[in-house]
């Protein structure tokens, strides 16, 4: 889909080991029912009808594997931390006018929630992140384990992936070396306003082995129904 408005770019990063999912792989070349959450990403990625160009950065032995699974896609090299990789996909998509980072290990993320976040793009916000409200009651502690607060749960939003962006304020957030959990933390830093749209629980991301097994029974449970 080419849209004049300004390409809409998809970057996939799949190049982190992992190593809290334990699996022989990396995390975003572990299947589901056959299928790799790399795939499954890039699949939901398509599916939006939103999307113009898919990137993904993998890790460098796997460049060509994971170039096999996802044939429409630029297949960058990754780097040491996540943030290395969107510079790297950053590097691969001169011609973005808007950038979806999308986490590969949120492999059961709605097509909606990417056309979501790029109609709050396209109209007007900067910079936008699905969020969902939080369910626990989170205090902070300090390193004995003794509570030093209660935070305040209507202000609080768990924040998930695709986090959009305008392509130059993602570019500036990454043009130095600061590297961030989640991209919007960079942008934010730059004094840029970020807006957050409804998440969905869906768009959990997998991590521990706890996360896999729940992925692996929603995928189930969806091709039985
Ligand atoms: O490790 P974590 O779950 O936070 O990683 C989030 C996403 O970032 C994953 O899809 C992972 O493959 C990717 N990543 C990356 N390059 C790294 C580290 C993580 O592309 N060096």
């Amino acid at each position: 889909m080419i849209d004049n408005r300004g390409r809409v770019v998809a970057l996939i990063p799949a190049a982190g080991m992992g190593t809290r999912l334990g699996e022989a792989v990396p995390k975003a070349f572990v299947e589901i029912d056959g299928v790799t959450l790399l795939e499954l990403s890039a699949d939901a990625a398509r599916r939006s009808g939103v999307v113009d160009q898919i990137v993904v950065a993998a890790p460098t032995e796997l460049i060509e594997r994971a170039a096999a699974l996802v044939p429409d896609a630029i297949v960058v090299p990754g780097g040491a931390e996540r943030s290395d990789s969107v510079r790297a996909g950053l590097a691969a998509a001169p011609d973005a006018a808007f950038v979806l980072v999308h986490d590969a290990a949120r492999a059961l993320t709605p097509p909606e929630l990417f056309a979501s976040v790029v109609t709050a793009l396209r109209d007007g916000a900067r910079a936008v992140v699905p969020g969902l409200r939080v369910v626990d009651t989170l205090k902070r502690v300090d390193a004995t384990g003794a509570v030093l607060g209660t935070a305040d749960r209507d202000e609080l939003r768990a924040v998930q992936t695709p986090q959009g962006f305008a392509a130059d304020v993602l570019r500036q957030a990454h043009s130095g070396q600061g590297d961030a959990t989640d991209d919007a933390g960079l942008v934010e830093a730059e004094g840029v306003a970020v807006t957050v749209v409804p998440g969905d629980a869906m768009a959990f991301k997998v991590t521990t082995p706890f996360d896999l097994r729940l992925a692996r029974l929603l995928v189930a449970d969806r091709q039985s129904s």
